[in-house]
């Protein structure tokens, strides 16, 4: 899987609808919710992606019994049989960070590998263990591991993020949903995916208020019951094919099972660029028309522009006519697909947190390597505009967050394959 890579041949016409996928950063918590409870929940409109299985696999190795089947999951932890996460599995994808406040909560002890480095830069966590000591939980930390005591139960709390985080205000939500007494997280990021994670613990019978905004109010219980709970859309491969579909002129390309609202940054700034978007309730179409200008973008906190689609909107304005500028604001390393895009002609050139993309250059297609999950997906949009033949290295990247990329392309007309080697 390691050495998978990806064949595209350039210049097809896109074509046809394509199908939007459950959300990724939205199953990776709500398959770690289903530690709160010993009943059974079931999802649906699951991806199957390799950070979503690994998930899957880690939740396994604790105790859960699951089923995951197309896009069904059936998960139920009736007891644990370890509360700890074996290195080489919580290495795998960071999200196993989001186990460390349902385990504890749980089970009154955790232990998860610590999250390492990561290819987009520095990724704290530091308020998630802040949150979590103010609940009472003791935290040690070695080289490896986070390792979490609370002996006595987890109490409730009235904390305030420092700075949004997401992954950081979904753990800190699943704790407090068995903590003693009301808790009240502030400055809650509002990115869509924590959203539905409150939809799932309200399911499972937690009472929390606010859903949606900055200020959560969740009233702990004893114990939470089972579920059935359907993801929302992935808002970030939605945004990716809405992209795609830019890239050259008549292109036509339907984006179903969409909520458009969820990207509104984005086709806000397509609209600038001269794309024309429309969108239904569940549907977007993109066609496009005459040249492209260029735009300055920086990247926020959702409702802003996501940063999960800052490399995808640098291929396209690689063909905008003029200089762009994108600013990067939440991660402090992820330009790294400017390398490999310069690689097949683009001009792009990177001072500290800002690119400066200076278009219309024309891309020829040679081999170049993924570094990161949506670096990969730039570098593939980057391919079906380039002449001739692109390799795209390292693939697995791309297999991480994105459900079968190269057939959902393939049908919309793509010359793109998937080689495992
Ligand atoms: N931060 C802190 N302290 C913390 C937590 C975060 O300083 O305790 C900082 C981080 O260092 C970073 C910023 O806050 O500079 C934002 O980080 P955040 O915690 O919001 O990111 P995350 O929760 O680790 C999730 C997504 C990412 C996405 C970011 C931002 C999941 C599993 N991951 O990460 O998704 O880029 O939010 O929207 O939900 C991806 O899917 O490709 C991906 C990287």
């Amino acid at each position: 899987m390691n050495n998978a890579k990806i064949v595209i041949h350039g210049k097809q016409k896109l074509c046809g609808s394509v199908r939007i996928s459950g959300a990724k950063n939205a199953a990776l918590p709500e398959l770690a919710a289903s530690l709160l409870t010993a009943d059974e929940v079931h999802f649906q409109s699951v991806p199957q992606v390799e950070d979503v299985k690994v998930m899957f696999h880690v939740l396994e190795n604790l105790g859960a019994q699951g089923i995951f089947n197309a896009d069904a999951v059936t998960i139920q932890v009736p007891t644990l049989k370890s509360a700890e996460i074996p290195n080489e599995l919580g290495k795998t994808s960071r999200a196993s960070i989001l186990i460390l406040g349902p385990l504890v909560a749980r089970n009154g002890y955790a232990k998860v590998s610590r999250p390492g480095g990561c290819a987009i830069g520095d990724r704290k966590i530091d308020f998630h263990l802040q949150g979590l000591r103010e609940m009472g939980v003791t935290i040690r930390e070695t080289a490896d591991h986070i390792i979490a005591n609370a002996d006595n139960g987890l109490q409730a709390i009235d904390y305030t993020f420092p700075n949004k985080t997401v992954t950081g205000a979904e753990n800190l939500l699943m704790a407090a949903a068995l903590a003693q007494g009301q808790t009240i997280l502030r400055n809650c990021a509002l990115e869509p995916e924590v959203g539905d994670l409150v939809d799932l613990l309200t399911a499972m019978g937690s009472h929390i208020h606010g859903k949606n905004t900055e200020t959560l109010t969740i009233t702990g219980q004893n114990r939470l019951n089972g579920a059935r709970h359907t993801l929302i859309p992935d808002r970030i491969e939605m945004g990716t094919y809405v992209i795609a579909a830019s890239l050259r002129g008549n292109n036509e390309v339907m984006i179903e099972n969409a909520i458009p609202e969820y990207i509104d940054s984005l086709l806000s700034v397509l609209t600038e660029i001269g794309i024309e978007v429309s969108t239904w309730d569940d549907k977007i179409t993109v066609r496009t028309r005459g040249p492209l200008c260029p735009v300055e973008v920086e990247t926020l906190p959702y409702p802003g522009y996501p940063t999960d689609l800052q490399a995808q909107l640098t291929t396209l304005l690689t063909q905008a006519d003029g200089v762009s500028k994108i600013k990067e604001n939440i991660f402090n390393n992820r330009f790294q697909h400017a390398v490999e895009l310069n690689k097949l002609g683009a001009s792009i050139q990177v001072d500290r947190d800002v690119a400066f993309i200076k278009g219309k250059t024309p891309l020829s297609g040679r081999t170049i390597r993924a570094t990161d999950l949506r670096a990969s997906a730039a570098l593939v949009l980057a391919g079906l505009m380039a002449e001739g033949q692109t390799v795209v290295e390292n693939a697995y990247q791309l297999l991480r967050g994105y459900e079968d990329m190269p057939g959902k392309l393939r049908q919309l007309g793509a010359n793109i394959t998937l080689i495992h080697e």
